[in-house]
């Protein structure tokens, strides 16, 4: 098989995991470009939680190449993959409820860029003259997502989109160069979806890379540079929002799923609006 061309900040070529039987991602040849938002969507189960899984080192691929900026990632651990510029955030976030939001983000940040948990959780001496930095670090984060003035506060006190937003924090921490985010929306009212939005934008202005997972059809239309759709684990389409979004094998495989057929078909609605 011929190599892919180098095109993106993140290629991968003929990615794929199995579990037992289950092929949760087959055979994913595509790329994730520089300086803009690609969405990843597909119907509930496609393999999307998996393929960011895949991509920032939570699993190991059964097949095919990870590369990011040219260099081979495939094999490499959580940490060493943050290490290079890639950093996500959670569908769900742990909040230290009784920590400082600041506190937070550089612990968030310190298990992300540690080997393993005893390595993060002991303040060994490195870490002591770590904490400086690491602090200035988390702070320059909290102001990106715009929670500096909240940064003293206990993180519990926080509304779910100011909790939302530490999440980010703490992916951001890390200086990535390409972030990913899966469902950031989850849960949000559309005013929330709004801010939001503009907060992604911001980031991109600034020069960071976004991948993002998610469901509300209405942001990934409205936000998207280009969107890949799984279906099965396998990449079926891939383009413009509003070249997917007229793509009939996209709209097939959203018509035979009851849980996100409704969700698309308001979401081309409001892309075009
Ligand atoms: N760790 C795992 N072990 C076994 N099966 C898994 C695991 N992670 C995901 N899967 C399966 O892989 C498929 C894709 O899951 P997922 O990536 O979470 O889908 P999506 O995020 O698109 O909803 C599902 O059938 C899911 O049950
Ligand atoms: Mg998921």
């Amino acid at each position: 098989m011929p190599e892919a061309p180098m095109q993106g900040l993140l290629d991968v070529q003929g990615l794929g995991i199995r579990f037992g039987g289950l092929d949760a991602v087959k055979d994913v040849t595509a790329s994730i470009p520089a300086g803009q938002i690609t969405a990843i969507i597909g119907p509930n189960g496609a393999g999307k939680s998996t393929f960011f899984n895949l991509i920032s080192g939570f699993y190991v691929p059964t097949a095919g190449t990870i590369r990011f900026r040219g260099e081979d990632v495939t094999r490499l651990k959580t940490h060493q993959v943050v290490a290079r510029g890639v950093a996500r955030t959670f569908q769900t976030t742990t909040i230290y409820r009784e920590l400082s939001v600041l506190e937070g983000v550089m612990i968030g940040h310190r298990v992300r860029t540690r080997a393993g948990l005893l390595d993060a959780l002991l303040r060994t001496g490195r870490e002591k003259r770590d904490e400086d930095a690491s602090r200035a670090g988390a702070m320059r984060a909290l102001e990106r997502v715009g929670l500096a003035p909240q940064a003293h506060r206990p993180a519990g006190a926080l509304t779910q989109e100011g909790q939302k937003r530490v999440g980010i924090a703490m992916a951001l921490a890390s200086d990535p160069a390409l972030l990913l985010l899966d469902e950031p929306a989850a849960g949000m009212n559309p005013d929330e979806t709004v801010r939001l939005m503009a907060l992604i934008r911001e980031l991109v202005q600034g020069g960071l890379s976004v991948a993002l997972v998610e469901h509300k059809m209405s942001l990934v239309m409205g936000l998207a540079d280009r969107i890949l759709v799984l279906h099965h684990g396998q990449l079926i389409a891939q383009g413009t929002p509003a070249e997917v979004s007229r793509d009939p094998a996209v709209i097939t495989a959203y018509l035979g799923s009851h849980a996100h057929g409704g969700q698309m078909g308001q979401g081309v609605g409001a892309g075009h609006a």
